[in-house]
């Protein structure tokens, strides 16, 4: 049977200084996730022949690096598009941009960051990416945060609205199992 597996890339640079966006490296944490992963990945899905897809952003494709299997980069799994705010933390965007940083926490799906996207805009450019999906076999995807809680938002049949909320833990395998009766899901959290 087919399966999907969905990581979030290991821990960036970023992710330590708490700044949204940009295309830094992974920390050192992050790094030993992806030495990590080959097995992680192996221990889930044993001897079958996955794809590996990752957005173009360098956190992505460093935490992909070791994995023994064919990669694919996709433009459309890129992280949501932060705008202006690209490369500050929330406390910044709380002082530089107070109405903005209301607006999204007042609704959270529709917000398009000024420059930037939506979590709308990002369900919307997933489309092919979920049509492929559909027509593939075994496929590990690792991207970001926001386009994971739409992609597994799409297979857990939560809507979409509610997916700007989701809990995607860092450093944790996913694996999806879609079912007759629904899809079953398996988090593998790394020991890091
Ligand atoms: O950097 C962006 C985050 O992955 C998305 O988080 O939509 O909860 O601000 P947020």
């Amino acid at each position: 049977p087919r399966c999907i597996w969905l990581s979030r890339h290991g821990e960036s640079v970023y992710n330590v200084e708490k700044k949204i966006g940009g295309d830094s490296s992974l920390s050192a944490r992050g790094f030993q996730y992806a030495s990590k992963l080959p097995e992680i990945v192996r221990e889930s899905a044993g001897d079958v022949n996955l794809t590996v897809w990752t957005s173009t952003l360098c956190r992505t494709q460093q935490t992909a690096e070791s994995l023994p299997y064919k990669q694919l980069q996709w433009k459309a799994l890129d992280e949501l598009d932060a705008g202006v705010c690209d490369g500050m933390t929330y406390e910044e965007i709380e002082v530089k941009y107070p109405d903005d940083f209301k607006a999204r926490d007042d609704d959270k799906y529709e917000y398009r960051y000024p420059g930037g996207e939506s979590y709308r805009d990002v369900v919307i450019r997933l489309e092919p990416i979920i049509m492929e999906l559909e027509r593939q076999e075994n496929i590990l995807i690792v991207t970001h945060q926001a386009v994971l809680r739409c992609i597994y938002a799409y297979f857990m049949n939560v809507p979409q609205e509610e997916s700007p909320w989701m809990s995607i833990p860092l450093h944790t395998l996913i694996k999806l199992e879609p079912r007759a009766y629904g899809t079953e899901v398996t988090r593998i959290k790394a020991d890091i």
